[in-house]
């Protein structure tokens, strides 16, 4: 008898003990649950207490979407406000996760259209305004959009300029909008070689992925000869307006730039032919057939393709080379697009 007493006590103490452990559980499901009252179920609420601060929900009406965003993979818990701000917008629900986490402005309508632009391979929010002007002006298809107004072309070539970016160095654009001052030098010029090129200066950088190249197409029988390397602004000042006198400013501009907006003050650019060709018949010549597919692979990137003439503001140019180091110059080459549009996105 004294036993069945004693293990009767110790069931209700272990009863009591377990009871005891859940109390608040049990007294938290008992309460009044303000999700479930807005409309969300019990398994609603198993997604929302995965949230560190889910209270931003009562503030909003049911919306079933909410824990669709709350479970989209690409969610982030700190950008939870932009997406609760856009769920009256129409976009789809991955838009709505795009711009929260990338884009959210609250000055912005978003729509789909925006939405699109956003995709673009080369989109860059700081330009949306532009973008946005730019259709409105010229009705062009959105991919030519956004590369377009990213090399400025909704600016005026020498009208719209600005000083170049020093802090680049080596990534420096110098282009129709982007100049250097008159006393401009790169501090560390040397002197070509006979063997390479003109006896002139160039960059040091620039120089020695040259050497290598030059060794490389040498080793397939081909010679690279620089002609034009570094040129000083008043070189620039003389070469220009002595084909502005000769051919007339809008002429002398397809093919020369004024001084200042030239890439050669810079010494990372030059202008190469083989040895026994000319300017004008080089782009018919092998060591320009190798250049194609070789030049990146030394980091030089041909720098006025043709076909791109209205972005770099140049005429084709088969023997402009530019110095921008080995990946960019890939990256490049594999993507088919300027200077320009490589800066925009990825330099500046
Ligand atoms: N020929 C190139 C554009 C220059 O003058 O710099
Ligand atoms: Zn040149």
């Amino acid at each position: 008898m004294k036993k069945v007493i004693i293990i009767l006590i110790s069931i209700l103490a272990i009863a009591g003990i377990i009871i005891g452990l859940n109390f608040n559980k049990i007294k938290d499901n008992l309460k009044p649950n303000p999700y479930i009252e807005l409309g969300y179920s019990k398994s609603d609420l198993k997604v929302i207490n995965t949230l560190k601060n889910p209270d931003i929900i009562l503030k909003y009406k049911y919306d079933k979407n909410i824990i669709a965003i709350i479970k989209n993979k690409d969610f982030a818990e700190t950008n939870l406000p932009n997406y609760l701000a856009l769920l009256n917008s129409n976009l789809e629900l991955d838009d709505i996760i795009l711009i929260g986490n990338k884009y959210y402005d609250e000055n912005i309508t978003y729509t789909n259209d925006i939405v699109s632009l956003m995709k673009e391979k080369y989109y860059i929010h700081d330009n949306l305004e532009r973008y946005l002007k730019y259709r409105e002006t010229y009705d062009k298809d959105n991919y030519n959009l956004v590369l377009e107004v990213n090399a400025n072309l909704d600016k005026t070539f020498y009208v719209d300029t600005e000083p170049a970016d020093l802090s680049k160095e080596n990534l420096i654009l110098v282009n129709k909008f982007y100049y250097l001052d008159k006393d401009y030098m790169p501090d560390d010029l040397v002197l070509i070689d006979a063997k390479y090129g003109v006896r002139q200066y160039i960059k040091s950088i620039t120089y020695e992925a040259y050497k290598t190249m030059w060794e490389a197409a040498s080793n397939e029988g081909l010679t690279l000869y620089i002609n034009s390397p570094y040129r000083s602004y008043n070189t620039q000042s003389g070469l220009y307006n002595n084909y502005a006198a000769r051919d007339g400013i809008s002429l002398a501009d397809t093919y020369s730039a004024r001084p200042g907006f030239s890439e050669h003050q810079t010494g990372l650019a030059f202008d190469v032919t083989s040895k026994t060709t000319n300017f004008d018949n080089f782009a018919y010549s092998n060591e320009y057939k190798w250049l194609q597919d070789n030049a990146y692979k030394y980091g030089f990137i041909l720098r006025y393709p043709k076909g791109k003439e209205y972005i770099t503001g140049y005429q084709y140019e088969s023997w402009h080379y530019r110095y921008v180091g080995k990946d960019i110059a890939k990256y490049i080459h594999d993507n088919d697009i300027t200077y320009e549009e490589y800066y925009a996105y990825f330099v500046k």
